[in-house]
């Protein structure tokens, strides 16, 4: 067989660094389970933006259309606007290759602190299910009368029912498969056109699974909820911006946005999904090799699955399990001391 080709865009500031921790990771349990997979890497980032003009070459994406999957670290510098780097690269490659299920699995892990005294290792394990190509985050919109006193901005906000459709089955199939509970985010109490209509779509899709309990939570009401009981979830399906901001406020429930994952699909296989933690380019600590690698080398374990590699994935969270459950190898995220390449080196030895 053809070894699975893997594009690889470590991109800026810690990226780099968890990128090539989640490599060293994915050569060792490749090793281990006879995986025959090829890697070719790009340079897309704000330095290329900076030194060529753009973070991409302009026909980026069609280079990227053949990989069977997209590693990324993250993008985002100081000298380039984030709107410009997250436009140029990250989003793009989101709405092109139709990647529109952002899965965000949370787990508090043995060893790990959460913030809240109540969430106990173990007690806490949801997936968050984003929406990821359309919702508040539309380029229908613009800035107006710039400089001006009536300046303003304004951004519509889209919501197709094939969209919501797509979204809640995803999420509803999934939850069969768990413990079979959906809460789908939502904000319907006459505020808003778009979520009511969510609403709607969700109950319609809801009454094809009778298996799966559901319910509808405020957005404001389920943040608190997320703190207070956080192990009563088990699937939470939200839209673009919503799913933003809770999978953010899931991670530190779990202890740190430094391990939080994320899988960004295209469930229907067309094109290649792509995976890449939760977390940024953390400009306040790159270079320190201080960075917490557990998010994207379980990102990296989220690829393995969707390459058809169950056993070599769960292999890569086993790892993740041990090491988290060591004092040596939790980071300063964590309360630690250890640094990147001491977790690396952990986590290859647990897969040697
Ligand atoms: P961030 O996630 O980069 O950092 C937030 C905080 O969390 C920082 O204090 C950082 O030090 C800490 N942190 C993040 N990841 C960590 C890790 N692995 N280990 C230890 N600590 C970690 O978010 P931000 O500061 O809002 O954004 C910084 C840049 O990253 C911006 O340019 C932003 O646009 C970009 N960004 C990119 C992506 C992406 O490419 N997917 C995602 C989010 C933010
Ligand atoms: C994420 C990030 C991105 C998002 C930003 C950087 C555009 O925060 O992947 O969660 O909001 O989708
Ligand atoms: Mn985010």
């Amino acid at each position: 067989m053809a070894p699975q080709r893997i594009a690889v865009i470590p991109g800026d500031g810690i990226g780099v660094e968890v990128t090539v921790a989640a490599r060293a990771v994915l050569d060792a349990v490749a090793d281990r389970h006879r995986l025959e997979l090829s890697y070719e890497e790009f340079d897309w980032s704000c330095r290329r933006h900076m030194e060529q003009g753009a973070m991409m070459p302009p026909d980026g994406i069609a280079v990227l259309r053949p990989y069977d999957a997209i590693l990324l670290g993250a993008v985002g510098w100081p000298g380039v606007p984030d709107h410009v780097s997250l436009w140029g690269l990250l989003i793009p490659i989101r709405r092109a290759f139709r990647q529109y299920v952002n899965l965000r699995p949370v787990r508090v892990f043995d060893g790990v602190a959460s913030p809240l005294r109540h969430a106990a290792p173990g007690s806490v394990d949801f997936v968050v299910v984003r929406e990821n190509v359309e919702g508040e985050y539309s380029e229908i919109g613009g800035r107006m009368n710039r400089g001006f006193p009536d300046e303003f901005a304004v951004q519509e906000s889209v919501f197709t029912r094939a969209g919501v459709t797509r979204i809640a089955d995803h999420a509803f199939a999934l939850a069969a498969g768990r413990r079979s509970y959906v809460t789908s985010a939502t904000k319907s109490n006459g505020i808003m056109h778009t979520l009511p209509f969510w609403d709607e779509v969700v109950a319609e899709r809801a009454a094809r699974f009778p298996e799966v309990r559901w319910d509808a939570e405020h957005i404001d009401a389920l943040a608190a909820k997320l703190v207070l009981d956080p192990q009563r979830f088990d699937v939470i399906v939200a839209s673009n911006l919503f799913g933003d901001i809770l999978s953010d406020l899931a991670a530190a429930v779990a202890g740190s946005i430094g391990i939080a994952p994320s899988a960004n699909l295209d469930p229907t296989r067309t094109y290649p999904s792509m995976f890449e933690p939760v977390h940024g380019s953390a400009p306040d600590i790159a270079g320190q090799g201080a960075a917490n690698p557990v998010g994207a080398v379980w990102s990296a374990a989220l690829m393995l699955e969707h390459l058809g590699h169950p056993a070599a994935a769960a292999d890569v969270v086993a790892a993740i399990e041990a090491s988290l459950a060591d004092p040596a190898t939790r980071t300063r995220d964590l309360g630690g001391t250890a640094g990147t390449a001491a977790v690396v080196g952990a986590l290859v030895d647990h897969l040697g």
